[in-house]
C-alpha cells in the first residue's frame, strides 16, 4: 500500500472521483446530501489517498479500482487539525488501511506544529450499527469523546454530534523540547 498526499485544491479530478468512488459504495455512512458536500470539501481539502499495493498511480493519473482508501483534513488552525471524511473501500474494511491513513497524516500535521486533531461523528444516542463501528474505530485508534452536541448547527436533525479529540503529537513524540530546554 502506498499513501499519497494531494494538497489542498490541487487533487487531480480522477483522484477526487476515485474517492467519491469508494464513498459511494457506503450508502449506510453517506447520504446524497453528504456526499455532495464530500464532493465540494474534496476539492479544497487535503487529502490523503491509499492506493493498492503494487499499482502504479501518477500524480495525475489514477483509476477508482486503485484507490482503497482517503482521509481529508482541514487546518482550524496552527496547532489544530479536523477530519472531514474518510472512507475505505468496503471490501477492504479492517485491514488496518484507515489507522495507516490516520497515523500518516497524524504524523505529517504533528510535523508541521499541529496538536489536536478533531473528527465529528454520529454520537452513540443513536443506535445505528454502522457509525458503532467508525466510533470504535476512532476509539481504537486514541480518539476521546469531548463532547456530544444535540441538534448540532447545520446537521439534519436526530443526528446528534459526537466530537472526538486526538493528541497528534503523541504519533511524533520526538519532536517535543523537554521543559527548560532553552534553544
Ligand atoms: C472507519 C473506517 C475508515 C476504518 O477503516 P478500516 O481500514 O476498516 O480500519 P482499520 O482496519 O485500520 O481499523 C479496524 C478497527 O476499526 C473498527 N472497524 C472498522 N470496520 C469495522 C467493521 N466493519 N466492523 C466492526 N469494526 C470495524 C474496529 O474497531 C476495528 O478494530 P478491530 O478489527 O481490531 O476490531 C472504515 O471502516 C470505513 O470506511 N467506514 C465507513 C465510512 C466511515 O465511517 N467513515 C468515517 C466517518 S466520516
Amino acid at each position: 500500500m502506498r499513501i499519497e498526499r494531494l494538497a489542498g485544491g490541487q487533487a487531480p479530478v480522477e483522484w477526487l472521483e476515485a474517492c467519491l468512488f469508494i464513498a459511494r459504495a457506503l450508502p449506510q455512512h453517506f447520504t446524497p446530501q453528504g456526499l455532495a458536500d464530500m464532493e465540494s470539501d474534496l476539492r479544497r481539502a487535503e487529502t490523503y489517498v491509499a492506493t493498492g499495493a503494487g499499482e502504479t498511480a501518477t500524480a495525475t493519473r489514477v483509476s477508482s479500482d486503485q484507490v482503497i482508501g482517503f482521509l481529508s483534513l482541514v487546518r482550524k488552525g496552527p496547532a489544530v487539525g479536523e477530519i472531514l471524511w474518510m472512507a475505505v473501500r468496503p471490501d477492504l474494511h479492517r485491514q488496518g488501511i484507515g489507522s495507516s491513513l490516520l497515523r500518516q497524516a497524524s504524523t505529517d500535521l504533528s510535523v508541521g506544529g499541529v496538536r489536536i486533531l478533531l473528527v465529528k461523528t454520529l454520537s452513540a444516542k443513536v443506535d445505528y450499527k454502522p457509525y458503532e463501528r467508525t466510533r470504535g474505530f476512532y476509539e481504537k485508534n486514541g480518539f476521546l469523546l469531548i463532547e456530544t452536541i444535540d441538534p448540532y448547527p447545520g446537521w439534519e436533525a436526530g443526528n446528534p454530534c459526537a466530537i472526538y479529540a486526538y493528541s497528534a503529537e503523541s504519533v511524533h513524540p520526538f519532536r517535543r523540547k523537554p521543559s527548560g530546554c532553552s534553544e
